[in-house]
């Protein structure tokens, strides 16, 4: 998929006689208005998009859609400006929606198979068989790669990635960099220092249970730094997203490399990207969205080399591999936390007293979420302090203060969410909590958009 049209001038191709191969191909999205284009259909230019969620009529249940009812109807995810409006010899229709009237074809004579919904995002009703049938059934692939195969590789990999040399590696708290740290442990043991940046930017209490946990349920050598001052202050009048994230990116990486000097011949740095990560930072083909510091935000000055050990993991994928390596649940389950923290939750410039009114707020909402008993259901659950300030009257008198909205989605993997639908009851109580405990803040809403055309974060 990609944002391209066909008929742009830097149209994304395959390379020369990719169709004609013989091998079963799939085309999603982009890649099936690629297909129709090339092979002789008809693909028209930015005519009525469709985005969201779509309901989509399987016209024949055979090949990748063997496993539903032909006549069923499915949700479906939908991405897409440019429309396939005539299938080129040899395709049949497989599937449509009411607004793409060819929302699926196939030539099963030539292997080649295309949809223009994207099976792999997680609201697409049974897109995950979709693949399987695709991989194992038309392409005849066998299901060898497991958890234990995984780590077995890594291990390898990293022992000849980085040789006796000595390794530093970022802590969050998260499972991520948790699960890269113990792999990497495990492959090259105390050759691993693990350093954690408490940047400011973390959740109330944070800083200080993370280097607990981790100096108690890891033997890995940990240096703690206060780094709470240094961000703040670069953080100053800087209000712009990007910029507040590659300063963030930047500064952390100086904070690492100034501690990284400090233990002898360190030359790599361990860092939990994700696929996703990469993904979004924008890889030659997907545009990027913004710039996840773990990856858009590396200064180009770097002096280490980077050991990256989960980016072709997804997060369900890391939280089983940080199960199989023994980690404890309250870091395998803790929810996904920007690298950049808080910073990229307060709308505007972050100043410490802003971050404190976030960090109450947060706490509210991340107490009562817990306490309703839903935290394992819900992919993330936050506040957002925005740069709005709206009218209110408390105690009788006329207020001016903040507007907090709170934020909670369901995703499988972060690339696509929808907002989750909490109990009015659980709203009702973390606004009211909010409104009266938290200085500053009048007003409390509700965000109620998916992923796209949103994203998770605001920033
Ligand atoms: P968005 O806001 O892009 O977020 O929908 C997708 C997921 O990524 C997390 N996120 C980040 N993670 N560094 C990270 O390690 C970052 O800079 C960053 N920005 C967003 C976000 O919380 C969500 O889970």
């Amino acid at each position: 998929g990609g944002p391209a049209s066909v008929y742009g001038p830097d149209a994304p191709r395959g390379p020369e006689g990719l169709l004609e191969t013989g091998l079963p191909t799939l085309g999603i999205c982009y890649g099936m208005q690629y297909m129709a284009h090339e092979l002789g259909g008809r693909v028209e230019e930015g005519a009525c998009e469709d985005y969201g969620s779509a309901k989509l009529l399987i016209k024949e249940n055979t090949d990748i859609f063997r496993h539903l009812a032909s006549g069923s109807q499915i949700d479906c995810w939908m991405s897409r400006g440019d429309l396939v409006l005539d299938v080129p010899l040899g395709f049949v229709p497989a599937a449509s929606t009411p607004n793409t009237p060819i929302a699926a074809m196939f030539d099963r004579e030539r292997k080649l198979y295309a949809v223009q919904f994207h099976p792999e995002a997680a609201h697409t009703q049974g897109g995950a068989e979709m693949l399987v049938n695709f991989v194992f059934d038309i392409c005849g692939c066998q299901a060898n790669w497991t958890i234990s195969s995984f780590i077995e590789d890594k291990v390898a990999d990293i022992r000849r990635q980085v040789g006796d040399g000595r390794l530093v590696c970022g802590l969050s708290g998260g499972v991520d960099s948790a699960a890269a740290a113990a792999l990497v442990y495990k492959a090259v043991g105390d050759q691993l220092t693990c350093i954690f940046v408490d940047h400011g930017l973390l959740r109330a209490g944070e800083g200080e249970e993370v280097a607990r946990t981790f100096r108690r349920d890891f033997h890995i050598p940990l240096v703690h730094v206060d780094a709470r001052e240094r961000f703040l202050t670069r953080l100053q009048g800087v209000a712009d997203p990007e910029a507040k994230r590659k300063i963030i990116g930047e500064e952390f990486i100086r904070v690492f490399e100034e501690e990284a000097a400090k233990i002898p011949n360190v030359k790599f740095l361990v860092q939990g990207t994700l696929y996703s990560d990469v993904i979004e930072s924008g890889t030659s083909t997907a545009e990027g969205i913004k710039s996840h510091h773990n990856v858009g935000g590396l200064p180009e000055d770097m002096e280490l080399e980077l050991v990256e050990p989960l980016r072709d993991l997804f997060k369900d994928e890391v939280r089983k591999l940080a199960g199989e390596l023994g980690l404890p649940d309250d870091i395998i389950w803790r929810q996904p936390f920007p690298g950049p923290g808080l910073a990229v939750r307060i709308i505007g410039e972050v100043t410490l007293a802003k971050l404190h009114i976030l960090q109450q707020a947060d706490k509210i909402v991340t107490d009562e979420i817990k306490a309703y008993g839903l935290a394992r259901q819900i992919w993330q659950y936050f506040a957002v302090l925005s740069d709005t300030r709206t009218v209110g009257v408390q105690g009788d008198k006329r207020t001016y203060g903040h507007l907090v909205a709170i934020r909670a989605v369901r995703s499988e993997d972060a690339m696509t969410a929808d907002w989750a639908r909490l109990p009015h009851d659980l709203l009702d109580k973390m606004a009211r909590r909010i409104v009266n405990e938290v200085d500053g803040v009048n007003r409390v809403v509700y965000d109620i958009s998916s992923k796209p055309p949103s994203t998770i974060e605001w920033e």
